[in-house]
């Protein structure tokens, strides 16, 4: 189903967690909510799910505002980094909760419940795991049968809260493949948060980055990672550098000197410079270009990194090369210059700042599915 968030704002007390939020999320679409801690994702999927109203705005499932639905009607399927099973309960018991509450008029006989439970035990790769409870289980398993028992109700929107954070990094990785695996085969509509960049951009078919409150840019993660559209994004997807620049005549020039590089549009003044630390060319008896003594150099897996110090003035930026390029040692100079990069003027990054929220405030506590008759 499709689910459209338009102008949400929500405040708690005074303070907005969600300003002027509008979203558009396509029938069996995996999209992700990327942000720091406080940032107003969780706040965004209990609106979702209708268990928190919005202080101002609408959200519409199909073209029906939402609104005007409980959050029976909404028939949400729900996760918790938390998980919340039935501990006295089965885990065949567990996944065909939902179905044994329905009213008896929607409510399938038990033979097709309990066969329906069955193949998603077995879709969640547990069957022969039916008849123990939530304490024989390894937490990787207890979130899969928390996933079965989300979909058993067939919900219009899957909504996972952080799903895998409590778990190792290791199970985290295999769950996200298998969990991306799922989705492909059933197709729902699923709305998953995480503050891990590597979780959204591996999972989701579109990224929505959010901090304190707005929505900094929504995108495939190609265009996330790629096309940053903001200081916030470039900083919080991926590696980035940022040094202070000023542009003179279409040149951006580092401190005394201009570095190669032209922006022909750009006004004279301050600026921003980011680039990744990879995007980057070395150059040998540099005229026009950055430069700066090692200060440190890591090997990382399959590249080398460099801690390159260009003045006291600036923080060290960093760079990657491939091992074998880097033979340089401690102070040794080393010049380049960023073959993708991109401009920020300071109007624009002051654009995205908003004050500064209060001090964190812990979420309600996981609600037990019960009370949503998912
Ligand atoms: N029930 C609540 N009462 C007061 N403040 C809240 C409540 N829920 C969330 N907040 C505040 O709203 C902001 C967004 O919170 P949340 O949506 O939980 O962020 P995230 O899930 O991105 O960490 C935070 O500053 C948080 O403290
Ligand atoms: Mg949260």
């Amino acid at each position: 189903m499709d689910v459209r968030v338009h102008n949400i704002r929500k405040e708690f007390g005074r303070f907005p967690a969600l300003d002027d939020v509008s979203l558009d999320i396509r029938s069996g679409e995996l999209i992700a909510l990327l942000g720091p801690s406080g940032s107003g994702k969780t706040t965004l999927l209990r609106l979702v799910a209708g268990l928190e109203s919005p202080t101002e705005g609408t959200i519409f499932f199909g073209d029906e505002d939402a609104s005007q639905k409980t959050v029976q009607e909404r028939n949400i399927g729900f996760v918790f980094q938390h998980y919340a099973l039935f501990r006295h309960m089965t885990v065949l018991d567990n996944v065909a909760f939902g179905l044994k509450v329905r009213p008896s008029n929607r409510r399938p006989p038990s033979a097709e419940i309990r066969k329906r439970a069955l193949d998603l035990l077995d879709l969640v790769q547990l069957s022969g795991l039916d008849k123990r409870y939530p304490a024989q289980l390894s937490g990787g398993q207890r979130q899969r049968v928390a996933l079965a028992r989300a979909m058993a109700v067939e919900p219009n929107v899957l909504l996972l809260d952080e799903p895998f954070g409590a778990l190792d990094a290791q199970v985290r990785k295999e769950l996200r493949k298998w969990l991306r695996d799922i989705h492909d085969r059933t197709g729902h509509t699923t709305i998953f948060v995480t503050h891990d960049q590597d979780e959204a951009l591996e999972l989701a078919d579109r990224v929505v980055v959010m901090s304190k409150g707005v929505i900094e840019q929504v995108g495939t993660p190609d265009e996330i990672y790629d096309h940053p559209v903001s200081p916030f994004v470039y900083g919080f997807i991926g590696q980035s550098n940022c040094l202070n620049v000023t542009l003179q005549n279409g040149e951006i020039w580092f401190e005394d000197r201009p570095i190669g590089l032209r922006a022909p549009s750009e006004p004279d003044g301050p600026a921003k410079l980011h680039f990744r630390p990879h995007d980057i060319e070395l150059i040998d008896g540099c005229g026009g270009c950055l430069a700066g003594l090692v200060a440190a150099s890591r090997r990382v897996a399959g590249t080398r990194h460099l801690e390159l110090d260009l003045g006291r003035n600036h923080p060290h930026v960093e760079i990657e090369l491939s091992p074998e390029r880097a033979a340089a040692g401690d102070h040794s100079r080393i010049a380049f210059r960023p073959t993708k990069w991109k401009l920020f003027r300071e109007e624009q990054a002051n654009a995205a700042a908003t004050p500064e929220p209060p001090a964190e405030v812990e979420t309600a506590e996981p609600f037990e599915l019960a009370r949503t008759g998912s």
